[in-house]
């Protein structure tokens, strides 16, 4: 790779290689990117694993002259991601890593700054991340628009309150893991605004654990009395029955698109003679199990923990890719010195299946920055209770309210998966 001097030059990789060998570039990238994170030393095993699960994605680094390994990384990938009434494409980006030494000198927002003007361009609406700091995305238009809870489940407590079982439960090898449930996913995520669409390659990482996690994962499905599969749960060991006699289980994916099918994979879960304790860290704010339980002191709740960020690119496709339960014409204007969201759109929504959003001379009702925008976008926070804290401001009387009232989604935004 030939870098210039001086400055910081953003370099997009497009991973490759053979099977099972990525190309050199590639291989640099994940071992910085690691370091970055403070992970675990990569092995040439476990580059060649995580480059494989990059094919087709977008690698950005920063270089300094005569250094091979980039002192900055970023990836990204076209995702989809659920809306109220839909889905929209977003730029899901991850692995923002900085070089220890080279930390406060601009490099984050180069890559991203680089990263969100190419999705722009592409005509993406949304960019989406998850973030391992609160403070750090705000700046650059996210905002936080799903939360999710840990959960911890006394097994040996919980009592269903329907007696059940039914349907039929089986274990989903890994050799056919991505098969059985990446069509549960699909349908499953629909029912969230904020979820997001899973690769092909990300199936490995779950039923394997990736790089990071090397201890045993447990797959198991379940289908209604008619043979259709309606849901799956994936669990691990977090700690072992051994010391205690009380295994506590960690559930890393759980994947139900019917009320029934989340009934029985949680009754399963409650089923294994050697485990006390169940856990979930990325459960849904309103997460329903304690309503299936006769004590629901059964079941303990943290959080709610911020999850998903995201930022507004496009702000009429954005707009008009969801659906709105009533119909009301609304103007809004956006701060935006990044120059992606900013202008005053009117949105009306008197066409229920036919949203429109566009830029308008109109006198705004509302007013706010992209980063609160992000934050509104799926529904997932009252518009008034920003304006008491002054992120938006109301200029039109009870706009607010009916702002409240247009972008109130279906169900609870949750996405499950950290990326
Ligand atoms: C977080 C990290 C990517 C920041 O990189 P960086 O190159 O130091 O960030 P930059 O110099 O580009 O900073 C951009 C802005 O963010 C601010 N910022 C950077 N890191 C911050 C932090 N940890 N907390 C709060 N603000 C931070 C900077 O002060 C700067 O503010 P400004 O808008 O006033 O200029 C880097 O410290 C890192 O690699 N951390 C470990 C891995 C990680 O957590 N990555 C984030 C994944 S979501």
């Amino acid at each position: 790779m030939t870098v210039p001097a001086g400055g910081w030059q953003v370099h997009r990789l497009v991973p490759s290689g053979t099977e099972g060998a990525p190309d050199a570039d590639t291989a640099t990238w994940i071992r910085a990117m690691a370091a970055a994170f403070l992970g675990p030393r990569p092995t040439p095993e476990s580059v060649a694993t995580q480059a494989a699960t990059m094919a087709g994605q977008r690698l950005r680094g920063v270089y300094e002259p005569g250094d091979t390994a980039p002192v900055a990384t970023l990836r990204s990938w076209d995702a989809r991601m659920s809306v109220p009434g839909g889905e929209v494409a977003a730029d899901a980006v991850t692995s923002i890593g900085v070089r220890a030494t080279h930390r406060r000198r601009g490099l984050l927002r180069a890559v991203l700054v680089d990263d969100l003007a190419e999705a722009a361009r592409a005509g993406t609406p949304v960019a989406a991340l998850t973030s391992t700091q609160g403070s750090l995305y705000e700046r650059f238009g996210f905002g936080v628009a799903t939360w999710t809870r840990a959960l911890r489940l006394d097994t040996r407590a919980a009592v269903f309150r329907d007696p059940g079982p039914t349907g039929r439960l089986r274990t989903l090898d890994p050799a056919g893991f991505a098969a059985a449930a990446a069509p549960l996913q699909d349908r499953a995520r629909r029912r969230h605004p904020g979820a997001m669409d899973r690769s092909a390659a990300s199936w490995t990482t779950l039923i394997s654990g990736g790089v990071y996690d090397s201890s045993p994962r447990y797959a198991v499905g379940w289908s209604d009395a008619t043979g259709r599969p309606a849901g799956y749960v994936v669990y691990g060991v977090a700690e072992g029955w051994w010391s205690t006699g009380s295994a506590t289980l960690a559930v890393h994916d759980l994947q139900a698109t019917t009320p029934e099918s989340y009934r029985e994979l949680w009754r399963h879960l409650c089923s294994l003679d050697l485990a006390g304790t169940v856990t979930w860290s990325e459960a849904s704010v309103d997460e329903p199990l304690p309503w299936l339980l006769t004590d629901p002191r059964a079941v303990r709740f943290d959080g709610p923990r911020e999850m998903l960020w995201l930022r507004l690119l496009d702000v009429p496709a954005a707009l008009a890719a969801r659906r709105y339960p009533v119909a009301d014409r609304l103007v809004l204007r956006v701060h935006d010195p990044a120059g992606h969201a900013a202008g005053t759109w009117a949105l009306d929504t008197t066409d229920p299946v036919a949203p429109a959003a566009g830029p308008t001379d109109a006198e705004a009702d509302v007013a706010c920055d992209a980063a609160t925008l992000g934050s509104l976008y799926l529904g997932g926070v009252d518009p008034r209770v920003l304006a008491r804290t002054g992120r938006l401001d109301e200029l039109t009387a009870g706009a607010a309210g009916r702002l409240a009232r247009l972008l109130a989604p279906p169900s609870v935004p949750w996405n499950g998966t950290r990326f």
